[in-house]
């Protein structure tokens, strides 16, 4: 029995260029397990998302036993995912108001000795360290919202 059928399955992230998923076809079986595996930011979530009914795709189809998720509204996707999915999320305690660089730099306005340690010029450390943890330079001044997840624990492991 499939328990997951996805067919040109298309999603973009609004101002994102490219699309971030882009599947042809892909099947689970019954009792089947994956292990999905791929770099950070390559959309690993989003597909999860999208199975989960959390995102929605811009086409293409994506069914779960005999039920397509992108012919149902809302509520009723909400109601399939309550009744037959579980979804374990990833965490993160970044500030959602501020961009990249300025969570990292936050600490720095509550401590004067974390500020001196910092070298006297918290931008350019701050821009240091999330070069070193491979952040996007494009990213910097974006809320850390319109990062991946795997993106902003190493946000937070820069402002650590
Ligand atoms: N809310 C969002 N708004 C705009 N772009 C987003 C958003 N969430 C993710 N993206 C972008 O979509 C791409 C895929 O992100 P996704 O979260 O699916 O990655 P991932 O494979 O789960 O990464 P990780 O291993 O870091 O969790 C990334 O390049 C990211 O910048
Ligand atoms: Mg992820």
């Amino acid at each position: 029995m499939i328990m997951l059928l996805i067919e040109n399955l298309c999603f973009r992230w609004p101002g994102q260029s490219g699309w971030q998923i882009d599947i042809p076809h892909f099947v689970v079986g019954e009792k089947e397990k994956v292990f999905l595996k791929g770099a950070s930011g390559c959309g690993k979530s989003t597909l999860l998302g999208l199975i989960a009914g959390i995102n929605t795709a811009d086409s293409g189809s994506l069914q779960i036993q005999n039920t397509d998720l992108t012919m149902l509204k809302g509520a009723k996707r909400d109601a399939f995912r309550a009744d037959n999915l579980g979804y374990i999320f990833q965490q993160f305690n970044l500030l959602p108001y501020l961009s990249v660089i300025d969570n990292v730099t936050l600490p720095c306005r509550f401590s004067s000795s974390r500020k001196a340690r910092a070298g006297g010029d918290v931008q350019r450390e701050a821009k240091r360290l999330l070069k070193a943890l491979a952040l996007p330079e494009n990213c910097l001044n974006n809320p850390v919202t319109a990062l991946s997840i795997g993106q902003q624990q190493r946000v937070a492991a820069a402002r650590a």
